[in-house]
């Protein structure tokens, strides 16, 4: 298998380091900034299409801005390279359509990058509440993102290029495993709010969402802490609660039943270490033709819940996209 990586910034260079300790040859890299792809042993791009064109890659990762997914993975999967894109799938309601159009029409496989599902901690809590009716759930993320942060990157903070702020970006994590185990949302009510970071970035720092559905469930993220706080997601039963703390515990009824995982951190230490789980088993169903789980519709869910958010203003939005009040 080639590969070849798209966007070499922070999530870029993690994708590389996992490549090359699984042995993936890592054919090429583009970066519209040269200082990125400098001095990497491989071929060397500023140009998407001409990476593409050139290199015929088996797979590309897509690490790029959020503004810049939707067309690329359509690129590539009509050119029927196999593509990894990162989180979030897309940040447009029409892009979700266009990329699982482009998916269902190309042999290529899709796979969306929300590497918390490979978490041990994960796969425990869902066996675990698999034996349970689960009848609420609330998911919290206190992240610390300031300033700095935001001009690491100048997509970040803005509308147009990161599509939102802590919802889409940091805490999408989150509403994805509160999705995989609630179900998708029929409704949603939000407000979203720039508290700290409100002469710094156009989108939210702060949201607070209520979606009903089957299993109805809460969703609290800020990126005004001052430090970066384990994710809790809490989700009770009748029985209790068995709450899961990203990325590797879990409590049921107040008891520790896991702590700790093997995985090298890589990146923030909230990122988890499952991108090396995910990546591992992207390539594996490529080459045993199984069917990869985390792919162009799995990947949407996430997206159309915190859509539905950010169209809300605090009235009920069924995700449809219509007001009910
Ligand atoms: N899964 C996770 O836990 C996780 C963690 C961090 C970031 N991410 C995601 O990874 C993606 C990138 O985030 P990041 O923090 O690495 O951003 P970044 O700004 O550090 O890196 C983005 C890179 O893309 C390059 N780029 C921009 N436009 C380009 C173009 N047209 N062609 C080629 N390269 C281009 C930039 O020069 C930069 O090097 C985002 O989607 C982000 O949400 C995921």
């Amino acid at each position: 298998m080639r590969a070849a990586i798209v966007g070499l910034g922070v999530i870029g260079k993690v994708h590389a380091e996992v490549l090359a300790e699984q042995g993936i040859e890592l054919a090429a890299v583009c970066d519209i900034d040269p200082a990125a792809t400098e001095g990497r042993d491989c071929a060397r791009y500023a140009d998407f299409d001409e990476m593409l064109e050139r290199e015929r890659p088996d797979v590309v990762h897509i690490c790029t801005p959020h503004w810049l997914h939707a067309d690329m993975i359509i690129k590539a999967l009509k050119r029927g390279v196999n593509v990894l894109a990162e989180k979030p799938l897309c940040i447009k309601e029409e892009d979700i359509a266009r990329i699982l159009n482009a998916e269902r029409a190309s042999d290529a496989v899709l796979g969306v990058c929300l590497q918390n599902r490979y978490n041990p901690s994960t796969l425990l809590a869902r066996e675990i509440l698999a034996e349970k009716r689960v009848k609420y759930a609330f998911g919290s993320l206190l992240w610390h993102r300031d300033a700095a942060y935001y001009a690491s990157g100048d997509w970040r903070g803005k509308w147009a290029t990161e599509g939102g702020g802590v919802l889409i970006n940091q805490a999408i994590h989150t509403l994805d495993l509160l999705i995989l185990t609630c179900g998708d949302p029929r409704s949603v009510t939000a407000r979203t709010s720039s508290l700290a970071l409100r002469d710094v970035i156009e989108v939210e720092d702060t949201v607070c969402a209520s979606f009903g559905g089957k299993v109805p469930f809460g969703l609290y993220a800020t990126n005004t802490a001052a430090c970066d706080m384990p994710t809790e997601i809490r989700f009770a039963t009748e029985d209790g609660d068995t709450v899961v703390l990203l990325p590797d515990r879990v409590l049921v009824n107040g008891v520790l039943v896991q702590q700790g995982e093997k995985g090298k951190v890589r990146g923030k230490r909230v990122y988890g270490s499952s991108h090396e789980r995910l990546i591992a088993d992207y390539y594996a169903c490529l080459a045993e033709g199984r069917k990869f789980p985390v792919d162009g519709a799995e990947g949407a869910r996430s997206v159309r819940a915190a859509l539905g958010a950010y169209a809300s203003s605090g009235k009920e939005v069924l995700l449809s996209g219509q007001s009910v009040h």
